[in-house]
Order: C-alpha cells, then sequence, then structure tokens
C-alpha cells in the first residue's frame, strides 16, 4: 500500500510518522526547503522525533517529495493542507484546493482520499470531491472520506495511539476502508453517520475551548476589579466534582487552530441564516485580552510605558513548542509598541522570529510573560525586571491576571 499525505506540518507529520510504521509513505509537501530537510532525516515537528524518521527512511517506508506526479499510484491520500483564514477573516479553502489540483492531475487510478484538514460541515462533499473531479483528466471514481485531526503538538500523554479518532466516508466502502487503514495505529475509532457529523463535531471541540477561554478571561477582569484572585476563585471552583471543567486565564488564544476554527463554525453558521453571536463575542473577548494587560502594566507602571525597556518572555503560542501562528504574543508587543514601549522578546525554544531575535533573559524595566516553556528559569524570570507582570499564573511573586 502506497500512502501519500499531502502537508508535512504538525498534522501530516505526525500521520505520516505513524503510517510509516505499517505502509510506504510518501511525504509531499510544496516547500522544497522542508521536503529536503525531511529527507536529510530531520523532523521540525515536537512529538516526531528525527530518530524515528532516520528509522523510517532507513527502512524505505518513508520518502518526501515536492514533485506532484509522485502522487501517482497511491492507495490512499491523505490531505493535511492549512485551512487558515484570508485577510477579511474568512475561510481560506486556497491550500484545500491546491492539493485537490495535485490528486485530480496525477492521482489516476482509483484510490481512498481522506481529509484531515479542519473544516466546515460539507467540505468534503461540496468542495473536495468536486474540486478533485474538475481538476482530473477522465473521471475516476475515487473514495472519498474524512478523519478530522485532533492532535495536540508537544502533548505526550495523548498521541495517534490513544486518541479516539472520528470517521465517515461518503460511501460505506469508503467508510470501511478508512477504519481499515486508521485501525493499524489507532485503538479507538468511532464511526459517525455522515462527513458532515464529523465535520461539525472537530469545529465544536474547538469552538468548546475557545469560549470557555473567553469566559475565563471576561471572570479575570471581574474578579481583579473586585479584588479577587482569580487562581484561587477557580480552585475553588475546581473543588466540585461534577458541572465544572478549569480553563485558565491568559493573553488570548493562539495556535491554528483555537483561534481559527471557530470562525469556520460561525461563517458557515451565517451563511445558512443561524446566528453565531457567542461565537463571535468569545472571538472578540479572547482578542482584546491583550490590550486589557498592556492597560494594567501601564496603570502599574504610572500610567506610561513611553521609552521603557518592556521584554516579553514566551512569543510561542503555548509552552514547550516553537509554533507561532497567531500567537497572542503579536497582540501584546503591538500594543506595547504603540504605547511607546521599547519591546524585546525572549523565547529560545523560538529563537527567531519576524526579522527579531530572542535576547537573554535580563535588563529589562518591565517584564511580561506571556507564555512560559517549562525550561525557562523562574528565578531568571524575576530577576529580568523590578516589575514582572505575569499572563499565566505561574509565576510566583509576580504580578497578574
Ligand atoms: N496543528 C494542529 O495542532 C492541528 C490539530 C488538528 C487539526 N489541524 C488542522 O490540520 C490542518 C493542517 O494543519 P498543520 O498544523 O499541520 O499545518 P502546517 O502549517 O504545520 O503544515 C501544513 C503543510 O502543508 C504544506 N502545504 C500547503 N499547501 C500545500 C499543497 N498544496 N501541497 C502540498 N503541501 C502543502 C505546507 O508547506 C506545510 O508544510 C489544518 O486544517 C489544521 O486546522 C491542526
Amino acid at each position: 500500500m502506497k500512502i501519500s499525505v499531502i502537508g508535512q506540518g504538525y498534522v501530516g507529520l505526525t500521520i505520516s510518522a505513524f503510517a510509516g510504521k505499517h505502509f510506504n509513505v510518501l511525504g509531499f509537501d510544496n516547500n522544497s526547503a522542508l521536503v529536503a530537510h525531511l529527507n536529510s532525516g530531520k523532523s521540525h515537528i515536537e512529538g516526531v522525533e528525527s530518530s524515528t524518521l532516520q528509522e523510517l527512511i532507513k527502512n524505505g517506508r518513508y520518502r518526501a517529495s515536492s514533485i506532484p506526479s509522485d502522487l501517482a499510484d497511491s492507495n490512499i491520500v491523505v490531505i493535511a493542507v492549512p485551512t487558515p483564514l484570508d485577510n477579511q477573516r474568512k475561510p481560506d479553502l486556497s491550500y484545500l484546493d491546491a492539493a485537490c489540483k495535485a490528486v485530480g492531475e496525477y492521482v489516476e487510478s482509483p484510490a481512498l482520499v481522506i481529509n484531515e484538514s479542519t473544516s466546515f460541515p460539507g467540505t468534503l462533499r461540496n468542495f473536495i470531491k468536486p474540486s478533485i473531479e474538475s481538476y482530473s483528466k477522465s473521471q475516476i471514481n475515487h473514495l472519498y472520506a474524512i478523519s478530522p485531526e485532533r492532535v495536540d503538538p508537544g502533548r505526550r500523554d495523548f498521541n495517534q495511539e490513544n486518541t479516539p479518532r472520528l470517521f465517515a466516508g461518503l460511501t460505506p466502502e469508503a467508510s470501511r476502508k478508512t477504519k481499515e487503514f486508521y485501525s493499524k495505529f489507532c485503538h479507538e475509532l468511532v464511526e459517525v453517520s455522515s462527513p458532515e457529523v464529523a465535520e461539525a463535531a472537530k469545529l465544536f471541540e474547538n469552538t468548546f475551548r475557545q469560549v470557555n477561554i473567553a469566559l475565563v478571561n471576561e471572570f479575570a477582569q471581574i474578579t481583579n476589579a473586585l479584588g479577587i484572585s482569580v487562581y484561587e476563585a477557580l480552585d475553588a471552583a475546581d473543588t466540585k466534582p461534577y458541572g465544572f471543567m478549569k480553563f485558565n486565564p491568559g493573553a488570548g488564544v493562539g495556535g491554528h487552530c483555537i483561534p481559527v476554527d471557530p470562525i469556520y463554525l460561525a461563517s458557515a453558521a451565517e451563511e445558512h441564516g443561524a446566528p453565531a453571536t457567542f461565537i463571535r463575542r468569545a472571538n472578540e473577548v479572547n482578542l482584546k485580552m491583550a490590550e486589557y494587560i498592556v492597560r494594567r502594566v501601564a496603570a502599574d507602571n504610572g500610567g506610561k510605558l513611553d521609552g521603557k525597556n518592556v521584554l516579553v518572555v514566551g512569543v510561542a503560542y503555548k509552552p514547550n513548542i516553537a509554533d507561532v501562528r497567531e500567537t497572542a504574543a503579536e497582540l501584546v508587543i503591538d500594543h506595547l509598541r504603540s504605547q511607546g514601549a521599547v519591546v524585546s522578546w525572549h523565547d529560545d525554544v523560538v529563537g527567531i522570529w519576524k526579522g527579531e531575535s530572542s535576547v537573554p533573559l535580563q535588563g529589562a524595566d518591565i517584564t511580561v510573560v506571556v507564555t512560559k516553556h517549562d525550561s525557562v528559569d523562574m528565578n531568571g524570570i524575576l530577576a529580568s525586571a523590578p516589575y514582572v507582570f505575569d499572563t499565566t499564573g505561574k509565576v510566583k511573586g509576580a504580578k497578574g491576571l
């Protein structure tokens, strides 16, 4: 069996590494520098060890390519490309369309096409299938299925094997073959009645997080106004053994999923005349957190940040990974700079970002902690400036939410 995985990022490389234990995998990515990097046995993703990749390459189980004709003869094609927002913050399916073009033009015998990219209900049926068919030179009856990815990069307790996986095919045969494929490396497969249910469930999972994070971010502002510790109040609520799930406040939400997926759901809702006011409001609250934090920092520092050297600690969107997509640190830095602060940042996990480099953890007037990697020394943070504002709740002794 030849499995081609289109997109070798967080999702695609992770699935390639697991599938490579059982199948021959072609990792297709249009970034040729990344392809060369992968073929030299180097992983760029937390959770996929370079040694795993080297072993697969040595055994002839994995090869990366950016040549679309290499997709020919695939038995299964897994699509794992970005589904971001466009510059009007609307769903952008252009990467998905490009992936469909490659499949349509080069996969010339019937294959099972599985989409793992996150998108709104109806994407498999009304976008991917017609798009692939429109790019095919002849009429080929591919099978189509969806299995939305749930990987949480950097997480060690849940992985491809022990995270239950949703799936649904457009036909019973597609469902059966999808189950056969994933059951080689995933212990629990949950079939749902249609691709649309799987697509909707995936969006709702991340919308649930977005909304609850917004709620706790609003709660942090309320408790501060009331002179109560948000962390103590949350810990107290968390002693209830049922009906409560603890979320932590912070500088906002980041990554490719939580700020983006709810907008896919809201857009689909609005297109069908259903309100998505709650989802839209949650997004606004989270986006406004950066401004709120900078206001708090300014208020504690005589109301002015003009000319102050401010060090932002942690620009990745979450601890222990280098992913900076949609990171809340960007908004925090923008707001600090708009107040005249001279901003640098410390994040040795990220290293270089937007043409700037991580600076040492020292010598600032003000330090604002946005993300705390495990490798960053707590005492080092406290010693880096006379005033430290922590948005993570992890730096004991600092000011905070
Ligand atoms: N990162 C996550 O934690 C996560 C979790 C669940 C679901 N998802 C979803 O999975 C999908 C992929 O996300 P990701 O985080 O892996 O993205 P990513 O940016 O890490 O990787 C995507 C890869 O696809 C490649 N690519 C783009 N267009 C291509 C094309 N036409 N042909 C070949 N390669 C192409 C890019 O070069 C990149 O290497 C998205 O829909 C995302 O929402 C992501």
